[in-house]
């Protein structure tokens, strides 16, 4: 099914069961342990043996010489594969650097050697022996000294063409130059860890020269085609399976080392091989979102509307990786003739960086939110009113381009209604609750709207039964569950009547699970190859396809009303369709939004920050499953929470590697950090994304929060800090007086 026209009403908005609040099919499953994570395929795959790998002890430099002797004598042992055992690999589209190194190394903990054993334990103590002789050379680990010298690049755009270096619109300068009110302000924001629950695994198996690969991971298709180039075998060779994924946040839109090295272990050991990364090794061994450095200036009339608007960005990243979109929302989000966009990219020997989360707006958002927190009172003019006077309806610097959607005021105005804007003191440090300095914060959330051709295969059986298999992801966002939905409200069932497979490269490929494009994406893929169902079954059925109504498990036409299962009578009914989409997302600019709003107190004695409460109101099209979307915006606000509190990968510029390299020393939040989050939806449908009317919440929901915590916090202290994360240290000595 083609989708280059607006959608008109269409079987989804009967809203029997889509836009209904659904608890996740997948759940007894997940909660009763009977859902096999990659790691876990035991009766699948009785024999594997395991797999642990060496990672570079230097971050630069290469490997003088390897001595494996001692480690291959040690009990257990069934091979080892260094670079000269695995012979000539190719490099997947998606990892910058190779995923097994040798002789060069390119950044600490990149894989050097597999040791295949017996047993976890032997694995483990025989890659202890593996002795390397590194010559090790400068690094450059210091992004600060790194930006000084750093270009200007717009690095890669989506269409694998070199973006503009920079974008300019009207005379920033002059503006800037001539404005009444102005801001000047650098912020940054640290390195961070994806730090999702389930940590890279795989399970390989050859059979003949196919490959069998269960892995955890976001995209099946992209990912099979990366390890049949990495292995240099055809990629029909390659079957991934993953079905069950314990989270990613970006971490596993890619292979990593653990799946390169279980199919090169497996092959060597001539048994099949399972790989878990340990957290300690894959925090420097697999890609990080970037630190940044930011610089924003801000120009406007008495009145606050703004005349100049300037974004500055610097972020790091090995040889031929690329700089973080970091200025993405400030294209789009606030009105503003002048304006400057502006990226630089350092070299850097850290690890690999890359996506998490809402690459670039989530960092970006960071900084620019604060910006207009500091503009606002520049200004004195309430934050949310400052950012109302800004809104647009068009790309501020393309205004005959309009947004499909776009409610952001919308959301201000009702986030404060609820929240109790009112109650807030503008002026910083007055408010108290005993020994807590109390503070409001608030900031935009945004995020793009991406689309992705996805498809689906469906197959309806003399019971009714209709079962839905794609090679979607569900990595805890409930896309089980919606896939069901949209299939039993299209096929006219209750949900209890769908099936779903997912996460297997033998079933039709979907969007994958990024770049919060899987739901509504994913879904149209569903309900394009329901519609076709429908048709086959009219016809089976000798009834009129326009006629043909789907309800209840029966499909009537005129007086007659046969039930969905007697077009199956013959044999099942088995078709594969998707969605393909034209450029109705060229045509106009379809984006998420919402708006963060944060209590916090903050110990006047410690400096210790706790969030008392948030909410978030978001527009982001059709909420297909109000609960699952919750969820998704609940987590992304306390993966906020973390990033403006707590998050940061200590970078030791000496040696070029993360410190903290495990859930010890990078902190995330606990449930008794967050006490009391809220979510509410407008009811929105935008019928230019998809015949769902969707967009996703996944990443909007992260985007903006850790700057309305930093806003709250400087509400309630009076003490501005521009450094994340916002850690005591960073305003202890200057806290209002206590007596
Ligand atoms: Mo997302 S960072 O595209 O998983």
């Amino acid at each position: 099914m083609k989708f280059d026209t607006p959608a008109g009403t269409n079987p989804i908005d009967q809203l029997k069961v889509i836009g209904k609040p659904t608890d996740r099919i997948d759940g007894p499953l997940k909660t009763t342990g009977a859902a096999k994570y990659a790691y876990e395929w035991h009766e699948e795959v009785p024999n594997a043996a395991y797999g642990y790998i060496v990672g570079s002890a230097i971050a630069k430099g290469r490997i003088g010489s390897i001595d494996l002797d001692e480690a291959k004598a040690a009990s257990g042992v069934l091979a080892i594969v260094t670079a000269k055992e695995a012979g000539k690999l190719g490099k997947g589209k998606f990892n910058t650097v190779k995923l097994l190194a040798g002789p060069d190394i390119d950044h600490y903990a990149q894989a050097i050697a597999v040791v295949v054993a017996e047993t976890f334990e032997q694995a483990r103590a025989a890659a202890a022996m593996v002795r390397i002789d590194y010559v090790r050379a400068k690094g450059s680990f210091d992004l600060a000294e790194g930006l000084k010298t750093a270009p200007i690049t717009g690095g890669m755009g989506d269409d694998g063409k070199p973006a503009p270096k920079e974008d300019r619109y009207g005379d920033f300068e002059g503006a800037y130059a001539a404005a009444p009110v102005k801001l000047d302000e650098r912020y940054t924001t640290p390195d961070q860890s994806q730090a999702m629950i389930e940590p890279h695994a795989s399970i390989a198996a050859w059979d003949g020269d196919k490959l069998t690969v269960w892995n955890a991971n976001q995209m099946v298709d992209w990912s099979r085609a990366d390890l049949a180039t990495t292995l240099g075998i055809p990629k029909d060779n390659v079957r991934l399976i993953s079905p069950y994924v314990g989270g990613g946040f970006g971490s596993k839109l890619w292979i990593r080392a653990d799946v390169v090295m279980a199919a090169l272990g497996a092959k060597a050991a001539g048994r099949p091989v399972k790989i878990a990364l340990p957290r300690p090794f894959l925090m420097n061994n697999t890609p990080h979102r970037p630190a940044t450095a930011q610089r924003i200036r801000i120009g406007t009339d008495q009145a606050g509307k703004i005349t100049a608007f300037a974004h500055e960005s610097g972020t790091g990243d090995v040889a031929g990786g690329q700089p973080e979109t970091v200025t993405a929302q400030s294209k789009l989000l606030y009105a503003g003739e002048n304006r400057l966009l502006q990226r630089r990219l350092a070299h850097l020997d850290l690890p690999e960086s890359n996506a998490m989360r809402a690459p670039g707006e989530a960092q970006g958002l960071m900084a620019l939110e604060i910006a207009m927190d500091e503009m606002a009172e520049k200004l004195k003019i309430d934050p949310i009113e400052f950012r109302i006077i800004n809104d647009t309806q068009v790309d501020p610097m393309k205004p005959e381009k309009r947004f499909s959607q776009r409610q952001l005021t919308e959301c201000f105005r009702i986030g404060a209604e609820k929240f109790g804007w009112s109650q807030r003191n503008a002026s910083p440090g007055q408010m108290r609750d005993g020994r807590w300095l109390i503070g409001m914060g608030t900031a935009t959330a945004f995020r793009g709207h991406i689309n992705t051709p996805s498809k689906a295969r469906i197959r309806l059986d003399a019971k009714g039964i209709v079962t839905v298999e794609s090679d979607m992801t569900d990595i805890g966002t409930g896309s089980y569950t919606i896939f069901a939905q949209t299939a039993a409200e299209t096929m006219g069932l209750p949900l209890d009547k769908v099936i779903v497979k997912l996460g297997d490269s033998t079933f039709p490929v979907s969007a994958g699970s990024g770049g919060q494009w899987g739901a509504n994406s994913g879904t149209a893929g569903v309900y394009a190859a329901c519609m076709k169902l429908r048709e086959l079954v009219a016809e089976r059925l000798g009834l009129n396809t326009a006629d043909a109504a789907f309800v209840d498990g029966k499909v009537r036409s005129a007086n007659r009303s046969i039930a969905l299962g007697d077009a199956a009578k013959g044999g099942d009914i088995v078709i594969e369709d998707g969605i393909e989409f034209g450029d109705l997302d060229k045509q106009m600019h379809q984006a998420t939004f919402g708006a963060h709003f944060v209590e916090v107190g903050v110990d006047a004695y410690t400096g210790v920050t706790r969030v008392r409460r948030m909410l978030a109101v978001c527009a982001a099209g059709r909420i297909l499953n109000p609960k699952a979307a919750r969820s998704q915006v609940i987590g992304a606000m306390t993966m906020g929470v973390g990033g403006a509190l707590m998050e940061e990968l200590a970078v030791d510029r000496r040696f070029g590697f993360f410190v903290n390299h495990d859930l010890a020393g990078y902190e995330v939040p606990v449930h008794a950090d967050i006490p009391h989050q809220e979510v509410i939806f407008l009811d929105e449908v935008d019928a230019t994304t998809s015949p769902m009317k969707a967009k996703g919440v996944g990443e909007l929901g992260l985007c903006g929060v850790g700057a309305a915590v930093a806003n709250a916090v400087y509400n309630a202290t009076g003490v501005r800090i521009r450094d994340y994360p916002i850690t005591l240290d960073k305003h202890l000595d200057r806290l209002p007086a206590i007596a």
